[in-house]
C-alpha cells in the first residue's frame, strides 16, 4: 500500500470532477480519473494531475454498470492498494421543461436514476472494502440545488438528486463510524454540462437570470465545488449525513 492518500472521483474528465481531482492532486494525494465515453479528456486531466506531482490512474467505467464499478475498484486496489475518499460526481440528465410532463417517459427516469442514484450506490459498494481499511475515509456525493428547490433540467433529474440525498443520509448512518458520507448541492456551475444541454444563447440567459436571483450575484465555479469536496472528503472529521447547499445564496433569493 502506498503512503499517499488516494481519491477516486467519478466523471472526472470534465467540469466539477476534473476540478476535484486537480484539487486533491494539488494537496498531495494520488487520484483516479474516471469517464465513460471519451478517453482523451480524461488523459488530459490525468496529465494535469501528474504535473502537480500526483500519480493518476485513468479508468473507463460506466457507473451505471455494476461490473464496471467492481472492475474500477479492482484496478484501484491493484495500482494503489488503497482508497481514502470517493467522490460520486458522475451524473446525467434530460433537459425537459418541468411543465412538459409528456416529455418524460419512464425510461428517462430509469436511465437518469441508473447513473445518478444506482451508480453512486454501486460505487460505494464496490470501493467499501478499500475505504473501510482507511481511518478517516469518506464519501462525497455531488447532488444539486435541484433536489431542494424543485428547479433544474427536468423533474426526473430533480427526483434523482433527491434520492441521492436520501441515499447519503442512509449510508452515513450505516457506514459510521468508519466512513463519513456527505453530499454537496451546487447551484448553477459553469461547466460544459449546461452549455451543451441549453445551447449558447439559453445558457448565457440562464447565467444572467441566476445571478439576478442569487444573493451573492454569482454563479458557481467548478473550483468552488472542488473546495467543498476537499473539505468534506479530507477534513470535516465530525460531519456526516450533511447535504451542503452551495448556491451563492439562491435559496435566499433577492425576490
Ligand atoms: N453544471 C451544473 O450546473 C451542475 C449543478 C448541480 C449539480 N451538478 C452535478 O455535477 C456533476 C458533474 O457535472 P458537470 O457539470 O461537471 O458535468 P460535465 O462537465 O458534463 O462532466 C460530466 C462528467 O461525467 C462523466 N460521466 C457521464 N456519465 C457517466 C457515467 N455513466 N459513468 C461515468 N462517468 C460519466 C463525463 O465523461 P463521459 O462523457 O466520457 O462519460 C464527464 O467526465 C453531475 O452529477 C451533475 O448532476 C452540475
Amino acid at each position: 500500500m502506498g503512503e499517499r492518500r488516494v481519491c477516486v472521483v467519478t466523471g472526472s474528465s470534465s467540469g466539477i470532477g476534473a476540478a476535484t481531482v486537480r484539487r486533491y492532486a494539488r494537496e498531495g494525494w494520488d487520484v483516479v480519473v474516471n469517464y465513460s465515453r471519451e478517453a482523451a479528456p480524461a488523459e488530459a486531466v490525468a496529465a494535469e494531475c501528474r504535473a502537480l506531482g500526483a500519480q493518476a490512474l485513468v479508468c473507463r467505467a460506466d457507473v451505471a454498470a455494476d461490473a464496471d464499478c467492481r472492475r474500477l475498484a479492482a484496478e484501484v486496489d491493484a495500482r494503489f492498494g488503497r482508497a481514502d475518499v470517493l467522490v460520486n460526481n458522475a451524473g446525467t440528465t434530460k433537459f425537459v421543461p418541468a411543465r412538459q410532463l409528456e416529455g418524460l417517459a419512464a425510461e428517462d427516469f430509469q436511465r437518469i436514476y441508473a447513473v445518478n442514484v444506482i451508480g453512486a450506490f454501486q460505487m460505494v459498494r464496490a470501493l467499501l472494502p478499500l475505504l473501510q481499511r482507511q481511518p478517516g475515509a469518506a464519501v462525497v456525493n455531488v447532488s444539486s440545488v435541484a433536489s431542494m428547490m424543485g428547479i433544474g433540467s427536468s423533474l426526473a433529474y430533480m427526483a434523482s438528486k433527491g434520492a441521492l440525498n436520501a441515499l447519503t443520509l442512509g449510508l452515513a448512518r450505516t457506514l459510521g463510524p468508519g466512513v463519513r458520507v456527505n453530499a454537496i448541492a451546487p447551484g448553477l456551475v459553469e461547466t460544459p454540462w449546461l452549455q451543451a444541454g441549453l445551447g449558447a444563447e439559453r445558457y448565457a440567459a440562464s447565467v444572467e437570470a441566476y445571478k439576478a436571483r442569487a444573493t451573492l450575484d454569482a454563479v458557481i465555479a467548478p473550483e468552488d465545488v472542488a473546495d467543498a469536496a476537499w473539505w468534506l472528503g479530507a477534513g470535516a472529521a465530525k460531519t456526516t449525513g450533511e447535504v451542503l447547499l452551495l448556491d451563492a445564496g439562491l435559496r435566499l433569493s433577492r425576490g
